[in-house]
């Protein structure tokens, strides 16, 4: 299974993915890190890897059409079976969406469909929630809102903030990203309107 991974930040869910793959629990390769932040300390961890490393920065580009054509175009050119989504922070156009059907994964720090978008882990705190965690979903035209793949709960303790519960829930999505792409990778998947069923 080739992956190519997207970035913009700390990179930490790439890293264990690549930590999964080198110790032999992930059968898969990483073909292509793609960051569109030139100073995203992800991309430097994959040069230093050796890995295909490539900066895409959004600002050189005229218009978001313009940005996701050269993405593409190093995507087309790597060949990715999926393209994973590690704190990408952009958001992918319906015709980027539409070249990779169901072949477009990203993670999520909440259970959604609760608390998508921006500051998940500050929505769950302000809002109560005795349960978050995180959620591994095919990415669809609409924000975080694809059939989903992977979840995992984290409890909320009475003295979380944002941060601490963040923390905590980091250290689930980095579970939950490898068990993902591990049922993606065994191929024995379809994907039955919203549902992703696997067989047993
Ligand atoms: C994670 O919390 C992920 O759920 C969100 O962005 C963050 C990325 O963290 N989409 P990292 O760059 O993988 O460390």
């Amino acid at each position: 299974m080739k992956l190519a991974i997207l970035l913009s930040g700390r990179g930490s869910n790439f890293v264990a993915i690549h930590e999964a793959i080198a110790r032999g629990e992930l059968d898969a390769e990483i073909v292509c890190v793609i960051s569109n932040r030139p100073d995203a300390p992800g991309i430097e961890r994959a040069r230093a890897l050796g890995l295909p490393a490539h900066i895409v920065d959004h600002r050189s580009f005229a218009s978001r059409a313009a940005h996701e054509a050269e993405v593409l175009r190093i995507l087309g050119q790597a060949k990715p079976d999926f393209i994973v989504l590690a704190g990408y922070m952009r958001l992918l156009s319906p015709d980027f969406v539409a070249a990779y059907p169901m072949r477009i994964v990203n993670i999520h720090p909440s259970l959604l469909p609760s608390f998508p978008g921006v500051d998940a882990q500050a929505q769950a705190v302000a809002y109560g929630v005795k349960v978050s965690g995180c959620t591994v979903h095919f990415v669809d035209e609409n924000l975080d809102a694809g059939p989903i793949i992977v979840q995992r709960t984290v409890p909320l303790r009475d003295d979380d903030d944002a941060s601490t519960l963040a923390a905590r829930i980091l250290d689930e999505e980095h579970v939950a990203y490898v068990e993902a792409l591990k049922k993606l990778a065994s191929g024995t998947y379809r994907v039955d309107g919203r549902s992703v069923v696997f067989d047993s």
